[in-house]
């Protein structure tokens, strides 16, 4: 048995929805990606939900609409996929890592407030793996100080704070539909706001900096004429074929979130005892949605639960989990590092000389973390087979 990371959730109403654009002959930003951006906003409370290319597009038109640019800076936690720094690169902003909780994964608030100066912009929260960064200092930070907020919540559909849906706390929520996301469209991204002027700032960017529609152009008298660019706009346009795909996943949002839980509570329930794990951990007004579940090696003599670990003693476990991950994947079973921690990527390693430990909880996360599959097919046969083998690896290795 082969039992992979994840699994897209596609049944017959995935195939059917994906032949409507076909039949219709609308493939790219028409009808269908207006009802998915309707669904969308719908399900996640938000005003407005606009549709881009990717979440890393999203993450871009929100820097650029929002004026960051060269000379200004972005605060943004080190442990997240390099997409999110990239895209502060992209506007010529310096992104500024963060170093994160090793309990959640999420940003570290005092880090935001020692790591603020007269160039800083933004602050850029993830909420990794579907739990929340902690939304309420966040914004009092950003007002205390006059920052905007832009979420990453790449991860984040389906993601509770406080009882409202991530997305909802800053200027703009970045949302991503890549496979590895909890609903998918193959590639795709969402923007939510709350701002009129900036839902219309992105349906122009979105398509080259547009001022009408090529769908408010084919119903309105007139289209005939090109449309006034008035901006540098991008082609970050989402095809209908993508969003009829999104808009059959929708429907189903409910259940996929259900069954991840559920899925998600079983390992916690199979692994409780097990004391070289750190389980994942959701604060009392958080619902996590699990979009991976991603825990921490800790054998038991690892020392950081207690104190900071050298870096010797990160590199020795570090080591052990490669080889608990190899033996895995030999069993037929694949598991994944939780994300990297960027500043320790060559790039931005190199261009601002950052050390390994300019963020060592990122570090740690990054070199001791692992993520065990979950997805809504799965079996309780093919979890009790992961936990099986997890523990008889874990065993073999002396851990
Ligand atoms: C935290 C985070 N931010 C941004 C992205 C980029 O998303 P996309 O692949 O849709 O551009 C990802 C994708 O994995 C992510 O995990």
């Amino acid at each position: 048995m082969r039992i992979p990371i994840t699994k897209p959730y596609f049944g017959e109403e995935e195939r059917k929805a994906i032949l409507e654009p076909l039949e219709s002959g609308w493939v790219v930003q028409g009808p269908k990606v207006a009802e998915f951006e309707r669904c969308f906003a719908e399900f996640s409370g938000s005003k407005f939900a606009i549709a881009t290319s990717s979440c890393t597009t999203a993450l871009h038109l929100s820097l650029s609409a929002l004026g960051i640019g060269p000379g200004d800076e972005v605060l943004l936690p080190s442990f997240t996929f390099v997409a999110t720094a990239n895209a502060v690169e992209y506007t010529g902003a310096q992104p500024v890592f963060c170093d994160i909780d090793l309990t959640t994964f999420n940003i570290d608030v005092a880090e935001i407030e020692r790591r603020i100066t007269q160039r800083t912009k933004a602050i850029l929260p993830v909420h990794l793996f579907g739990l929340s960064a902690p939304m309420a200092p966040i914004q009092e930070i950003a007002e205390q100080h006059g920052l905007r907020i832009i979420e990453d919540a790449a991860c984040g559909f389906g993601t509770f704070y406080r009882g409202k849906h991530v997305g909802n706390f800053g200027t703009t929520g970045c949302f991503s539909f890549h496979p590895r996301k909890a609903i998918t469209t193959g590639e795709g991204g969402m923007i939510t706001t709350s701002d009129p002027d900036l839902m219309a700032t992105f349906k122009s960017l979105r398509d080259h900096g547009a001022l009408k529609s090529d769908l408010v152009r084919h119903v309105d008298l007139g289209g005939s004429l090109l449309p006034e660019f008035t901006r540098l706009g991008y082609n970050y346009r989402l095809t209908d074929l993508q969003a009829a795909l999104g808009v059959a996943q929708m429907k189903r949002a409910n259940h996929i979130l259900e069954a991840r839980r559920e899925r998600a509570e079983k390992y916690d329930d199979l692994l409780k005892h097990e004391k070289w794990l750190k389980l994942p951990e959701a604060p009392s007004d958080h619902i996590h949605s699990y979009q991976s579940y991603v825990c921490l090696l800790q054998p038991r003599n690892a020392s950081w639960r207690l104190r900071k670990p050298s870096l010797e003693e990160v590199a020795t476990i570090h080591q052990k989990r490669n080889q608990l991950m190899q033996r895995l994947e030999g069993k037929g079973i694949a598991v994944r590092q939780g994300t990297h921690a960027v500043h320790t990527l060559g790039y931005y390693r190199g261009k601002y000389h950052l050390s390994p430990d300019h963020c060592l909880m990122a570090l740690i996360a990054d070199r001791v973390s692992i993520t065990l599959p979950l997805y809504v097919q799965m079996t309780d046969e093919e979890q009790d087979l992961v936990v099986r083998e997890l523990r008889t690896c874990v065993e073999s290795l002396g851990l």
